[in-house]
């Protein structure tokens, strides 16, 4: 009998016969503990869970006595309790290299529509009112030999110094737990303190992975650093930054824009403020999602949980210490 594992993803069909070659595969729409209930019996017996973005935390555990790997369709896995997980000896599987150069592509889409206001600006030319000669109220400001920022040099952080010292001359700051040989002697970037690179960089883009450390980095005091022209970028995970207190950066003009994929709670409720303002890009944390990638996410996925149920998670495991 094939081992069972849980579904809680649509897969493409190529990928869902792949999975179903090696598993018994039960498909559920999510991990409620209602939906759970449901499929009592499948959980108790699954030895694998493969899908994205829900909560996998102790109280699930407790309904999974069997489950061996768990395999997750992204790169963050801030939504695993991997002490619960690590206690149990349950294998974590992600997708870390994937996504990696869609995602670079949407932080440059970010600081490319926040610079030069391509969205408030195509908003207008569609309600009517693209004037004979656009006027100093319809400038931007340019990308090309400003300074970026990166928060965070992972493969991402990575990729976006690559676009943009290459493609757009940006001189490059960045912050990170240690210094990164590879991106000083590729992309000459300068490894600098958080309040160095906040006080000088015109663009600050946050791609860091939320953790007990990283989580409200950005608050009130790191706003205030920044140069009034500053657009900040955020495309790793919305709890980084206190919103609050971005928004009243963003009120005050202590800040100039922001371009924004990810934010503290998702969906991003309609009445934000940060849905009314004109120099906010407001993106449905959609780093990833291209057609290409997504596949190629939920490929890696699935052969992540092939491996990593056959004991052999060579790559993408959060924690091979528990094999
Ligand atoms: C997306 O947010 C991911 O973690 O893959
Ligand atoms: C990425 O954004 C995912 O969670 O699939």
């Amino acid at each position: 009998m094939k081992p069972s594992v849980i579904l809680y993803k649509t897969l493409p069909d190529d990928l869902q016969q792949r999975l179903e070659a090696h598993f018994t595969v039960t498909q559920v729409k999510n991990l409620h503990p209602d939906t759970v209930q449901q499929h009592a019996g499948a959980f108790a017996s699954a030895v694998g869970l493969l899908g994205s973005s829900e909560k996998v935390d102790a109280a699930l555990l407790a309904k999974m006595p069997a489950l061996r790997a768990a395999s997750t369709v992204s790169v963050g896995y801030d939504n695993f309790d991997v002490e619960a997980l690590n206690a149990r000896r349950v294998l974590l599987m992600h997708t870390p290299a994937a996504l990696t150069e869609t995602v670079a592509d949407t932080v440059m889409a970010l600081v490319l529509s926040t610079a030069r206001r391509v969205v408030e600006v195509a908003e207008r030319v569609k309600a009517g009112e693209w004037k004979r000669s656009i006027d100093a109220d319809w400038f931007g400001t340019d990308v090309h030999h400003k300074t970026l920022g990166i928060v965070g040099m992972g493969r991402i952080g990575m990729a976006l110094a690559q676009r943009a010292r290459f493609g757009f001359n940006m001189p490059i700051l960045y912050n990170a737990r240690r210094q990164h040989k590879e991106a000083e002697e590729r992309f000459q970037a300068r490894y600098c303190d958080l309040d160095t690179l906040l006080r000088e960089a015109d663009f600050v883009c946050l791609i860091l992975p939320l953790t007990e450390e990283t989580r409200h980095l950005f608050g009130d005091a790191q706003f205030k650093q920044m140069k009034p022209s500053a657009i900040f970028i955020n495309a790793g995970r919305g709890p980084v930054v206190d919103e609050q207190a971005l928004i009243a950066a963003l009120r005050s003009g202590e800040i100039h824009a922001a371009g924004l994929d990810v934010f503290e709670h998702e969906p991003l409720a309609v009445d934000s403020p940060l849905l009314t303002m004109p120099n906010v890009v407001a993106l449905p944390h959609i780093g990833s999602a291209t057609h290409e990638t997504r596949y190629s996410m939920a490929a890696t996925a699935v052969d992540n949980l092939i491996a990593a149920l056959n004991g052999k998670p060579e790559k993408n495991c959060v924690n091979p210490q528990v094999m």
